[in-house]
C-alpha cells in the first residue's frame, strides 16, 4: 500500500517524506531528499514568497525529481501592546548577553496568499500545510491547478476536519514529534504516533503520512503495517551533512541521551519539543507573547546565538526519539530506512 502511494500520489520510490522544517530545509537538503528516493519538502514557513520562488528554483536546479512545499497557515495575529511590552521585557536578559537591547522589535507579516501563487507557478505539485487548514478558495486554486494538498493534523477530530475540508491526505502528527506542533483545534493534547494512527484509521479515508518519532525500518514498518500509506521523518534527517541545522543543533542531537526533549512556547509563542536548554528553562515562568510574535521578539535572540555558538539560547528542535539519531548523508539515512538491522 505504502508503495504505491508513494509512487503514484507522491511520485517517488519509498513512502518516506522529508519533514518540512523551516529554517533548515536549505535547496541542498530537499534535493538531496528527493535523489535519495523520498519526498523532499521546502519548509517554506518562515519564508517571503520571493525567498520560496528562489528556493523552489535552487531545488529544480538540483533534482528533476518530485519534491513538496509546506507552508504555515496564517492566524489572527491577537497580541495586545501591553502584552507585547511584558514579553519584551522577559527577554531583556538574553538581549543585554548578547549585546541586542538597542535593536528595535520588527514585527512579521504573512505572506502566505503570495506564497500559494508562487506554488501554482512554479508548477510544484504537492503542497503541506500546518498550523491549520487553509480557506476554501486557497484549495479550490491550488486543486484548479492540480496541486495536491496535504493538511497537518495531531487529532482525530483535526483529521476529520482536514478531510471535510477537501483536502487530499493528511499528516498526523503525534505527541513525539520534533518541532511545532500543527495544532488548530481545541484541546491541545500529546498522543502517541502509533495510537493516534491506530485511532484515526477507520474514521477517515484520506491517505495517511504518520510523523514523530520514526527513527528505523522497524518503527517505519510498524506505522506502514498499522496503515499509514506513507511516514514522515524530521529529526533524523535533521543532522543529514545537507541539512542546514545550525552545527550545534546537530552536535546536540547526536550527543542526546533519553529524555532530553521539553515542550516549550518561548521561543515563538506556539508549543513546539526541542533539546531543553537554559533559554528553555529560564523561560517557563515568563510572559510569552501570542504567536507569531513572541517568534519575531525571539528572532535576533537566536540569530546572534548562533552566530556567537551559543546553544544555551538556540531553538534546537528535535523529537522524543532524538537519542536514537545517527549521523551521515541524507542518502546514508535514507539507506537505513530501507536496509533491515540498522
Ligand atoms: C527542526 C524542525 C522544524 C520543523 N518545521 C516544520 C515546518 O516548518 N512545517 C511542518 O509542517 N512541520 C515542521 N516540523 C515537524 C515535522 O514535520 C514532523 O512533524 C516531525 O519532525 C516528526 O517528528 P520527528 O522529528 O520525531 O521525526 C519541524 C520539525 C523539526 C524537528
Amino acid at each position: 500500500m505504502g508503495a504505491l502511494f508513494a509512487q503514484n500520489t507522491l511520485g517517488v520510490a519509498t513512502p518516506i517524506v522529508q519533514a518540512p522544517m523551516a529554517g533548515v530545509t536549505t535547496p541542498e537538503f530537499v534535493a538531496a531528499s528527493a535523489n535519495a528516493g523520498i519526498l523532499g519538502s521546502i519548509g517554506a514557513g518562515y519564508l517571503t514568497a520571493e525567498a520560496t520562488r528562489n528556493c523552489i528554483r535552487e531545488v529544480k536546479s538540483l533534482t528533476d525529481k518530485s519534491f513538496s512545499v509546506n507552508l504555515f497557515v496564517p492566524e489572527k495575529v491577537d497580541a495586545s501592546d501591553e502584552q507585547i511590552a511584558q514579553a519584551h521585557e522577559a527577554l531583556k536578559p538574553f538581549l543585554q548577553e548578547l549585546n541586542l537591547l538597542e535593536e528595535p522589535v520588527k514585527l512579521s507579516t504573512s505572506e502566505f496568499a503570495e506564497q500559494v501563487k508562487v506554488v501554482v507557478d512554479e508548477g510544484v505539485k504537492i503542497c503541506s500545510f500546518t498550523f491549520g487548514i487553509p480557506d476554501q478558495e486557497i484549495i479550490s486554486y491550488l486543486h484548479k491547478h492540480n496541486v495536491y494538498c496535504i493538511g497537518t493534523a495531531t487529532t482525530v477530530d483535526e483529521a476529520i476536519a482536514v478531510e471535510q475540508a477537501g483536502l487530499d491526505a493528511v499528516v498526523l502528527q503525534g505527541g513525539e514529534a520534533g518541532g511545532h506542533r500543527g495544532t488548530f483545534l481545541e484541546p491541545f493534547v500529546l498522543i502517541p504516533t502509533i495510537e493516534l494512527l491506530k485511532t484515526t484509521t477507520g474514521k477517515i479515508k484520506l491517505p495517511i503520512i504518520t510523523a514523530g518519532g520514526i527513527m528505523s525500518k522497524q518503527q517505519m514498518d510498524e506505522m506502514l503495517d498499522a496503515g499509514a500509506d506513507a511516514v514522515q521523518i524530521g529529526t533524523a534527517l535533521l543532522v543529514a551533512e545537507e541539512s542546514g541545522a545550525h552545527p550545534l543543533h546537530k552536535e546536540a542531537i547526536l550527543q542526546s541521551e533519553k529524555d532530553v526533549t521539553a515542550l516549550t512556547a518561548a521561543f515563538s509563542g506556539k508549543a513546539a519539543r526541542g533539546i531543553l536548554n537554559d533559554f528553555m528553562t529560564y523561560m517557563k515562568d515568563q510572559p510569552i507573547a501570542p504567536y507569531p510574535v513572541q517568534n519575531d521578539l525571539t528572532k535576533e535572540i537566536r540569530k546572534e546565538a548562533g552566530q556567537q555558538g551559543k546553544a544555551e539560547y538556540l531553538s534546537m528542535w528535535a523529537g522524543k526519539n532524538v537519542f536514537l539519531v545517527k549521523a551521515g548523508t541524507v542518502e546514508e539515512i535514507v539507506q537505513r530506512f530501507l536496509i533491515e538491522d540498522h
